[in-house]
C-alpha cells in the first residue's frame, strides 16, 4: 500500500491536526501526515507538529496583504515540494480562491463544527444553542468554492444538554471531531469515496453502518 501524503493546514491550536497525526502513526493507516502548514507564525499547533517530527511551513498571509493568489502560489509550492496528495484543513481561517479549490477538487477536506448544512460559518455552538437544537455535531466535507458547502464525507452527532454553554458544547463536539476526521481521511485515502451529484457515495458503506453517527454515551433511557 502506498500511503497518501497529506498536508494539514492550520491557523491555531491544531487539536484536529494532532488527531490526524495520532491516527497516521498506525502503519496500516492509508495516509501519512507529511506536512503541516500554518498561515499564522504564532499558531500553537506548529510546536505540536514539530514535536511529532512533522515538517512544518509557515506561509504568513499578512506578507501578501490582499494578494490571495500570491499567498496561494507560495502555498502550492510548499505542497508540491512535499509531494502532497491530499489536504486537510483543520481550523484554517483563510478563504481560498476558486482557482486553488478547483486545483485540489476532491483532494481537499475540511472539518466544520456543526451538522451541515445547518450552521455554516462562525460561532456554530452559540447559534445551535440559540436555535434550541437537541442534536449538534461536526461534519467533514470536500472543499468547494462556496464556504462550508462541499459534499459530506462523514458526520458525528452529540446530544445538546439544557445547561450547555457554548464552551461545554464545543468540548463535546470537539471530541467527535477528533474521531470523524481520521475516519473520513481514511475513507478518502483508501479511494472509497466517490462524488456523484454533489453527494459522497462510500464504497462498502454497509459495513460501516452507524460509523459516521457517533453519539457519545448513546441516547439515555427515559
Ligand atoms: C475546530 O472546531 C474545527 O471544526 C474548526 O476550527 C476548530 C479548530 O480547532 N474548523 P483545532 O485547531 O483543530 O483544535
Amino acid at each position: 500500500m502506498t500511503r497518501k501524503r497529506v498536508a494539514v493546514l492550520i491557523s491555531g491550536r491544531g487539536s484536529n491536526m494532532t488527531a490526524l497525526i495520532e491516527a497516521a502513526k498506525d502503519k496500516n493507516f492509508p495516509a501519512e501526515i507529511a506536512l503541516v502548514v500554518s498561515n499564522r507564525p504564532d499558531a500553537s499547533g506548529l510546536a505540536s507538529a514539530r514535536d511529532a517530527g512533522i515538517a512544518t511551513e509557515i506561509v504568513d498571509h499578512m506578507v501578501y496583504g490582499k494578494e490571495r493568489a500570491a499567498f496561494e502560489a507560495v502555498l502550492q509550492d510548499a505542497l508540491e515540494q512535499h509531494r502532497i496528495d491530499l489536504i486537510c484543513l483543520a481550523g484554517f481561517m483563510r478563504l481560498l480562491t476558486g482557482a486553488f479549490v478547483t486545483r485540489w477538487n476532491e483532494r481537499m477536506l475540511n472539518i466544520h463544527p456543526a451538522l451541515l448544512p445547518s450552521f455554516k460559518g462562525l460561532d456554530t455552538h452559540e447559534r445551535a444553542l440559540e436555535a434550541g437544537v437537541k442534536i449538534h455535531g461536526a461534519s467533514v466535507h470536500f472543499v468547494v468554492a462556496e464556504m462550508d458547502s462541499g459534499p459530506l464525507i462523514a458526520q458525528g452527532a452529540v446530544p445538546v444538554h439544557d445547561d450547555d454553554t457554548p464552551s461545554t458544547l464545543a468540548a463535546r463536539v470537539l471530541a467527535v471531531e477528533h474521531r470523524i476526521y481520521p475516519f473520513a481521511l481514511r475513507l478518502v485515502a483508501e479511494g472509497r469515496v466517490r462524488v456523484e451529484k454533489g453527494r459522497c457515495i462510500i464504497a462498502g458503506a454497509a459495513a460501516l453502518a452507524g460509523a459516521s453517527l457517533v453519539i457519545p454515551g448513546g441516547i439515555p433511557n427515559t
